[in-house]
């Protein structure tokens, strides 16, 4: 693997859930694989669970770990090509990311999107600037539409409450992402991001289910049923990922919803005993309410701890493919 961007990179889901987990049960059993290396987190946006869980994954295989945050430590990046940097910008791009590349063996971004211009950010343009420049693998902690880390790490979680429980292995189980009210516009990063890996990984029936005016782009939805009544898209499932984003189609918008979204117990009851998911973080009773998220159904601690397994076995993978 020469870089970790989405579930394009990956060569095989199975194998690096089958790793996670591996992981997970003997956390320093490759813990002199990146021995001499050392791996940048660069963040231009905050982060609790990537950064430290990405942190962890590195320390249990021997390499060293620097974290910069760039939009506060750093100079003030400029991406455009030929711009004339007169103005706020201070460093281009082309040459900051080569000075990163030659400091690290893996760099790791952060960047989330403006939600001003689709173009630009379902371009992708800044990883993609550290792709081309860096010269060394990039891993996505987060760009402008997706989140691969979790997706991963959400794969991982339902494969093993899946091992872990009695279910009837001849049926696939039905998970659903669910929208979320929130107060203000999210990226539509990890609901594409899960869209993609669900769709790729197909071990799972797979619904979502949002208000009209939420539509994901169909580049990562198309392959999932698609229902704007939750209360349709909740019956029987076995899984629920609770996330807010904001439009695609009216970019960066929040159109007006009608009724009420917030997940609560009552609204389990037509479930399956559904676990329920949410990447975190998250405005308890706005998104999720409390009886859920302090309730036997919620695995979201169990979720947010899996990160490091995932980063693990991605960067191990990485390691292992450029050595
Ligand atoms: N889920 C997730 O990426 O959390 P952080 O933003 O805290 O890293």
């Amino acid at each position: 693997m020469k870089q970790f961007i989405s579930v394009d990179d990956v060569q095989s889901i199975h194998s690096l859930v089958t790793q996670a987990l591996a992981y997970k049960a003997n956390p320093l059993k490759d813990a002199g694989l990146g021995n001499g290396k050392k791996i940048g987190l660069l963040f231009l946006n905050p982060s609790l669970r990537t950064r430290v869980s990405t942190q962890v994954a590195a320390k249990n295989l021997g390499l060293e770990t620097i974290v910069f945050n760039i939009d506060k430590e750093g100079w003030v990046l400029e991406f455009e090509e030929g711009a004339v940097m007169n103005g706020s910008t201070v460093e281009h791009i082309k040459d900051a990311a080569p000075a990163l590349g030659s400091y690290f063996d893996i760099l790791c971004l952060r960047s989330f999107p403006s939600l001003q211009s689709k173009e630009d950010d379902y371009a992708e343009t800044i990883i993609q600037q550290f792709i081309k420049y860096a010269g060394v693998p990039v891993v996505s902690l987060e760009s402008a539409t997706l989140h691969p880390l979790q997706s991963l790490t959400d794969i991982v979680t339902i494969s093993e409450v899946l091992k872990s429980s009695q279910t009837n292995a001849t049926k696939k189980p039905k998970v659903v992402l669910t929208w979320a009210p929130h107060i203000k516009a999210l990226p539509q990063c990890v609901a594409n991001s899960f869209a993609e890996w669900m769709n790729a990984w197909g071990e799972a029936e797979f619904v979502i289910t949002h208000p009209e005016g939420y539509e994901l782009d169909e580049k990562f939805s198309k392959g999932a049923t698609i229902l704007h009544q939750q209360s349709e898209a909740l019956k029987d499932a076995d899984f629920i990922y609770v996330k807010n984003w904001s439009a695609y189609n009216d970019y960066g918008s929040m159109p007006a919803v009608n009724g009420d979204w917030m997940l609560t117990n009552e609204r389990l009851q037509q479930t399956n005993n559904a676990k329920v998911m949410h990447c975190l973080p998250v405005r308890r009773n706005v998104e999720l309410s409390d009886d859920i998220l302090d309730g036997e159904n919620s695995i979201v601690t169990q979720q947010a701890g899996n990160r490091v397994w995932a980063a693990q076995a991605v960067i191990a993978t990485i390691l292992n493919s450029n050595s």
